[in-house]
């Protein structure tokens, strides 16, 4: 069990005991707070004796001597000054929550010597907090002998603590949002359905989000036959949700967020190999992202008006499954032959790309996918995919990346790969085979989105099972949430 963290901020520390967190820059400099948690001047002693210098989420950890209100002195280095980026401060947040054992209260002190740390840094340290605090026990009955409290009480030491406690109630929508989308890719399949998954979205009315779910005889009507295809070998019909969030000015046109949302990726016909398929729970992971982002749009009351569309469907074999050699024709009209029934979330995606430029004709259309393995094979999980018609579009894509520490990098488009997707039969075939297999992937999703300026980020390598930072344990990470957040923060709300 890990703790939840309650936040608070003041200009100095108060009476109770319990852990004093004190951020130090690399050097001989005195970390944060340390007149007031460290009296008997302990911390230069220990620092001597260990050598510790303050190097990045370096941690020195010390019993208090009596004379300290405090019970225990943790010091976490920040490293050099000229070298601390945006992340570092959700990096320092993220560590500190990480280090309360027992404690029931912590005390943080922000207001390191030679340093000016603003509103928003300190909220971006609360923000960590709440990020690493997440984790995923709902189906652990034993709740195991790790005796770290319920609840732990935080008060961070700053001076700009009135604004960063209005900086924070931003910083709390955007945790609730990559903690929702964790909690989706992380939740088992048998659990999460599409019907399910539309209820989550559902759910999002509470915050002012207008949410309609499209049933399959809609769908039908519509004539989103590549969506249906995918579907119609699981008992479980599909969905389609779509959210919107006006908090921009009436009738500005919206940005759009359209997520793959398979909630369970056997491969279909042209069936996975049992051997990690359990993975395939998070092939919702692009949906999951944005849920995600509606719900810290909607939260936080951005300034803009977004629309979310996710295709909800599972990809299983059956009798009534589609077949490789089938023909679908899809809602745009163009006809597809089915060559791998693997290659699923394109089929989804076609549909949903199609109705929402359709339907919203929007300023930028997004999409978010955990399309390909051969995007792990060329970004590991390190980067997603970044696919773009449009170069403006990508580069605020790239630079949100760079800031959120979510990161992007950019895959070619053209002519000559287009090419290779199309089909003997039909207008075009659902998988081009193993070669440039990313690309073939969103040369495909290109066929459905006309004019509009869209990008297409490959998640299948970041969604899920990326590596633990100090602010995510999780298997589900909630990648593309703060990355598209920070996105419409620059561009839309600036
Ligand atoms: N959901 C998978 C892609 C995936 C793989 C996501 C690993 C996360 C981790 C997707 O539907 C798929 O099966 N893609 C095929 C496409 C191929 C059949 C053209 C792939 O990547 O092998
Ligand atoms: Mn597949
Ligand atoms: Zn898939």
């Amino acid at each position: 069990m890990s703790s939840q963290f309650t936040i608070r901020f003041a200009p100095s520390a108060p009476q109770e005991a319990g852990l004093a967190v004190l951020l130090k820059l690399k050097g001989d400099g005195a970390p944060a707070g340390a007149a007031t948690a460290d009296p008997g001047a302990v911390i230069g002693k220990a620092s001597a004796v260990s050598a510790y210098s303050g190097k990045q989420m370096a941690v020195l950890d010390i019993l208090a001597p009596h004379q300290s209100p405090f019970d225990r002195i943790v010091v976490l280095g920040l490293g050099k000054a000229d070298e601390l980026k945006a992340l570092d401060w959700l990096r320092a947040g993220g560590k500190a929550a990480s280090l309360t054992k027992r404690a029931e209260r912590m005390t943080v002190f922000l207001d390191v010597p030679g340093l000016d740390v603003s509103a928003e840094q300190a909220a971006d340290v609360a923000l960590g907090m709440l990020l690493r605090a997440y984790s995923f026990d709902a189906y652990k009955t034993k709740k195991d002998d790790d005796k770290a409290p319920a609840q732990v009480a935080v008060t961070i030491v700053t001076a700009a603590h009135e604004q960063a406690a209005a900086a924070f109630e931003q910083a709390q929508a955007v945790a609730g949002g990559v903690n929702l989308a964790r909690e989706l890719v992380n939740l088992p399949p048998n659990v999460l359905g599409p019907e399910e998954f539309a209820d989550r979205a559902r759910a999002l009315e509470t915050l002012g989000v207008e949410v309609e779910i499209l049933p399959e005889k809609e769908m039908q009507e519509l004539g989103m036959g590549a969506l249906l295809g995918v579907a119609q070998g699981s008992a479980r019909p599909a969905r389609l949700a779509v959210m919107q969030w006006k908090g921009g000015t009436e009738g500005e046109t919206p940005v759009s967020f359209v997520g793959k949302g398979v909630v369970f990726d056997t491969g279909g016909i042209s069936i996975k190999p049992g051997a990690g398929m359990e993975d395939m729970k998070g092939d919702m992971g692009g949906a999951a992202a944005v849920i995600g982002l509606m719900h810290t749009l909607a939260a936080r009351k951005a300034k803009v008006n977004a629309v979310g569309i996710l295709g909800l469907v599972e990809n299983m074999p059956d009798g009534n499954a589609q077949r490789p050699g089938d023909i679908v024709t899809s809602m745009s009209g163009q006809t597809i032959e089915i060559i791998n029934t693997d290659a699923e979330g394109r089929l989804v995606l076609a549909d949903a790309l199609w109705y929402c430029k359709e339907r919203f004709k929007p300023r930028i259309m997004i999409n978010l996918a955990t399309l390909t393995g051969a995007i792990l094979v060329a970004l590991g999980n390190l980067h997603a995919g970044l696919f773009s018609n449009d170069d403006e579009l990508a580069e605020s894509l790239l630079a949100a990346g760079e800031e959120t520490g979510e990161k992007l990098w950019r895959m070619p488009l053209g002519k000559d790969y287009d090419k290779i997707i199309d089909s003997k039969f039909a207008d075009m075939k659902n998988s081009g085979g193993r070669l440039a297999g990313s690309i073939t992937a969103a040369q495909f999703l290109k066929r459905f989105v006309g004019e509009t300026a869209w990008a297409h980020l490959d998640v299948a390598g970041t969604a899920m099972n990326s590596p633990a930072t100090e602010f995510n344990q999780s298997w589900g990470s909630g990648y593309g949430v703060r990355l598209l957040d920070q996105l419409v923060r620059d561009r839309y709300e600036a």
